[in-house]
């Protein structure tokens, strides 16, 4: 069995969507949520799943005896990151190479970097005049939304949208490709 550590600091749509494609699953399993902010919705998901969450300091993440220890107990094999507002510290990095996976709203290299977070990338987006938007999911370095990209896949803006209707079709996206592309890392 493969195990995920999703880390989420939001709504937890994307964390919900891979906690549901994985329910039954024969070979993977979500078995940690890992979270900054007490107020996330993804604790309520993982709570409703019965799966282990976890709310970190900054300290408690920068911390391997935290943890790294956490992640180490429950074998992780790959930390989704799905919409998680901290920088992941070095020895996670040098822990899971190319083990590390973050889904942006956008496709990247464009409207991403440190604060490009939820609607303000479809924000950027629509400022921009771009014609089209979509996702990228991305092998974690020590950057913001950097990283070798695994897949981005794009829709189309069209006129009268907004960063609310850009978010609905970029979000429709995220939740059909991370869970398979988790899956065929995984593989
Ligand atoms: C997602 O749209 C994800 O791509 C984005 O945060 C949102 C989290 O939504 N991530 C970033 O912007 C990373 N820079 P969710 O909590 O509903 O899954």
């Amino acid at each position: 069995m493969k195990h995920i550590a999703i880390f989420a600091s939001g709504n937890g749509s994307n964390a919900g969507a891979i906690i549901e494609y994985f329910k039954g699953h024969p070979s993977v399993k979500v078995a940690l949520v890992v979270t900054n902010n007490p107020e996330a919705g993804v604790i309520k998901i993982a709570h409703s799943n019965k799966i282990i969450s976890a709310i970190v300091s900054k300290n408690a993440l920068n911390d391997p005896e935290i943890l790294g220890r956490l992640l180490t107990a429950l074998n992780i094999d790959l930390i989704v990151l799905a919409g998680f507002l901290q920088l992941i510290p070095a020895y996670l990095l040098e822990r899971f190479p190319k083990r590390i996976i973050n889904i942006h709203p956008a496709l990247l290299p464009k409207h991403g970097g440190k604060g490009m977070y939820g609607i303000k990338v479809h924000e950027s987006v629509l400022t921009n005049g771009d014609t089209e938007t979509g996702i990228t999911i991305h092998f974690v370095n020590e950057h913001y939304d950097e990283g070798e990209v695994i897949l981005q896949k794009a829709t189309a803006i069209n006129a009268g949208d907004t960063p609310e209707t850009v978010a609905h079709k970029v979000q429709l996206l995220e939740h059909e490709w991370l869970p398979q592309t988790i899956e065929k890392l995984l593989q």
